[in-house]
């Protein structure tokens, strides 16, 4: 860091496996950035101010969002609102609550910050930005899972489907990334990433599939244009602080914030 750098201060919306993690990272250091507040329902991190939504927008540069999907809404406002930069894990928000890219629309070009969505657990988002300029023609992903990933799911709850009777590879789901996120709300955040960034909700097909033999989470992607056909897998182990999510996606987002002050940038 420069000596005219100034230092941003960053606050954490959840504390849960993935927070935690950012958390850890922000702590042990990262470039320019002070983690000084949090806000959570349950506790916080000890030695970090635990304060509301509002406070968490008013007195961070960079606000990082690690909640259930469901409490996104009251936080994007308050820090869209209040116009600083904002890091969403739970992609899937903005495909269930259409209001916050609206509010983000609304707000004066000149001074709006960018919400940014980290690649999660997910895999090839720069050849998918690249081959977009180019024309996509076509947009699927296949997320495979344990069946106890899936647990509480709305769709799995309202199809009244036994994950404990799955005994091999099952396709639970089929459709768009918008029937994907209020089906699997918690399980979608990468269906919503790849629509985000390739050819929007609607046109990216969905499939998901329990597999009583599958060690971790796998998701493979299929983009096709007139030039380029782009697949990718990534298998990733469940983070032991929370099953249902992915390791990788914390890191995803410490990756953002490293690039905040790098002094050379990959993307
Ligand atoms: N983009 C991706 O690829 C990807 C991958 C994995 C997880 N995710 C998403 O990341 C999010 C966080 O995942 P996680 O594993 O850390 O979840 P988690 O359940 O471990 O943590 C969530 C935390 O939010 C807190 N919380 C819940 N409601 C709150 C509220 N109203 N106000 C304040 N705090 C509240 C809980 O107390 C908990 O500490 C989830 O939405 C998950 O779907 C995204």
């Amino acid at each position: 860091m420069t000596n005219n750098q100034a230092i941003k201060t960053v606050g954490i919306a959840g504390t849960g496996a993935i927070g935690t993690a950012v958390a850890k990272a922000i702590i042990k250091g990262i470039n320019g950035l002070k983690l000084t507040h949090v806000s959570d329902l349950n506790g916080g991190l000890d030695g970090i101010p635990n304060v509301s939504f509002d406070e968490l927008a008013e007195n961070c540069d960079i606000i990082i969002e690690c909640l259930p999907p469901k409490a996104v809404p009251p936080l994007a406002e308050r820090v869209i609102k209040a116009q600083k930069e904002f890091i969403m894990i739970s992609g899937c928000a903005l495909l269930m609550f259409p209001e916050i890219l609206e509010l983000q629309h609304s707000m004066p070009e000149n001074t709006r910050k960018p919400i940014i969505v980290p690649s999660g657990a997910l895999a090839g988002i720069d050849g998918i930005k690249a081959l977009k300029e180019l024309g996509i023609i076509s947009s699927k992903i296949a997320s495979t899972k344990p069946p106890v990933g899936f647990k509480g799911a709305p769709h799995i709850v309202k199809n009244n489907i036994d994950l404990t009777k799955i005994n091999q590879k099952t396709k639970l789901f089929s459709g768009n990334a918008i029937e994907a996120a209020q089906g699997f709300p918690a399980n979608v955040n990468v269906a919503a990433t790849l629509s985000l960034a390739g050819i929007g909700a609607e046109k990216t097909q969905v499939e998901i599939w329990a597999d009583p033999e599958a060690k971790g989470n796998a998701h493979e992607i299929t983009v096709e244009g007139q030039y380029s056909k782009l697949t990718s897998k990534i298998e990733n182990m469940p983070d032991p602080a929370n099953p249902k999510s992915s390791m990788l996606a914390a890191q995803s987002i410490v990756s953002v914030l490293k690039d905040i002050n790098n002094s050379v940038i990959v993307l």
